[in-house]
């Protein structure tokens, strides 16, 4: 018996990472390739034309899986009803600007639309922030959106995931797909800190660890990490405008995995509001390891953590301390 279509609901829908988001959730990338999909895209009155263009070639498309689109400026209408909500609409990080910059732009946005979610979408409504600065958007979303349970409420740091899996696979010319187990600890900005000490390799002969393989702690503990920390702005540079098919894919990955489970003995990284776990603060939404399983996601318990990982596990939270303190001087 075919499935009931899951409403989806993209913000910023007219925007890059929109139009790298829609076809994707259309065609079964999102949510799997029997699940049928009723998208729901909202933006911005300047950008209405646009978002109605995007809709017609989602109808020009012709998905087999999308059974319906919702194309509105108007929030409640787009927030009506949904099971999953990826938060992508906001003001983007120009070259040059750091995320606090567009901190005082966003937080008003993700206040007013917490309320909106939290009456009006579907009870247990998954909600993923993609929009920067994603931690602290999502930790306003949940503030003012009590009712809707914490746990529901994630933030995008799987792009860092992917994008360090990406340069272990480039530095070990190995297939990407062999590459697991990577972390990103902290907030999605230049203090994340991507972890491979726990990471491994699929050979021949059996899982490798990384640092075994690649044989250069020097490049791990340096360029590897700067390079991961810095490619959104390394994107943003080559191409003028901030990622958007790799960001878009990785949300998918990231509802994927949540909804549909991570793989056994795989863990992946996900922005959650923190309980304290290995010591970073709690009160925010910050990125740990986790596994999913029946819709549901654990922060992996008892990793090692060395001298080197505890202080960047330490400086990443504490800027996530002052960006919430900044979100709120917003607020006021
Ligand atoms: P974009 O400017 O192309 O699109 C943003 C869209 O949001 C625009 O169409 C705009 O009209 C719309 N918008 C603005 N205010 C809105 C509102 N109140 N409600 C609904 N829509 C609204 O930007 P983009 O390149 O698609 O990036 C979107 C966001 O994602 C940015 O904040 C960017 O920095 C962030 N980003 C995050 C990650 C991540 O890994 N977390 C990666 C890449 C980009
Ligand atoms: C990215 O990581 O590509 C985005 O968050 C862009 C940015 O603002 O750095």
């Amino acid at each position: 018996m075919a499935k009931e279509p899951v409403r989806v609901l993209v913000t910023g829908a007219a925007g890059q990472i929109g139009y790298a988001l829609v076809p994707m959730i259309a065609r079964g990338v999102m949510l799997g390739p029997d699940q049928p999909v009723i998208l729901h895209m909202l933006d911005i009155p300047p950008a209405a034309e646009a978002l109605n263009g995007v809709k017609m070639e989602l109808v020009d498309a012709a998905f087999p899986l999308l059974k319906g689109v919702v194309a509105t400026t108007d929030v409640v209408e787009a927030c009506t009803g949904v099971n999953i909500a990826v938060m992508v609409g906001g003001f983007p990080r120009k070259e040059g600007m750091e995320r606090k910059d567009v901190m005082s732009k966003n937080v008003s946005i993700y206040k007013s639309q917490a309320s909106a979610l939290e009456q009006h979408a579907a009870p247990n409504c998954k909600v993923l922030v993609v929009a920067n600065p994603a931690n602290t958007n999502a930790l306003i979303l949940k503030e003012f959106a009590p009712s809707i349970p914490a746990k529901n409420i994630t933030a995008l740091t799987r792009l860092d995931h992917n994008r360090a899996l990406g340069q272990i696979s480039e530095r070990l010319n190995v297939q990407v797909c062999d590459v697991k187990n990577v972390i990103i600890w902290g907030n999605h900005s230049s203090t994340q800190y991507p972890d491979v000490n726990h990471a491994t390799v699929k050979t021949p002969s059996g899982e490798k660890p990384v640092r075994e393989l690649v044989k250069d702690d020097a490049w791990l503990n340096g360029e590897f990490i700067t390079t991961v920390q810095q490619r959104g702005a390394a994107i943003i540079k080559a191409r003028k405008l901030s990622s958007a098919l790799s960001a878009a894919s990785s949300a998918c990955d990231h509802i994927r995995d949540w909804v549909l489970g991570t793989p056994e003995g795989t863990w992946v990284s996900m922005g959650v509001y923190s309980d304290g776990s290995y010591n970073v603060p709690a009160g925010v939404i910050y990125s740990f390891p986790v596994t999913c399983k029946n819709g549901e996601w654990t922060i992996v318990q008892g990793l090692a953590i060395d001298e080197l990982s505890r202080k960047k596990l330490d400086l990443t939270g504490a800027e996530l301390c002052e960006e919430k303190e900044l979100a709120y001087s917003c607020l006021s």
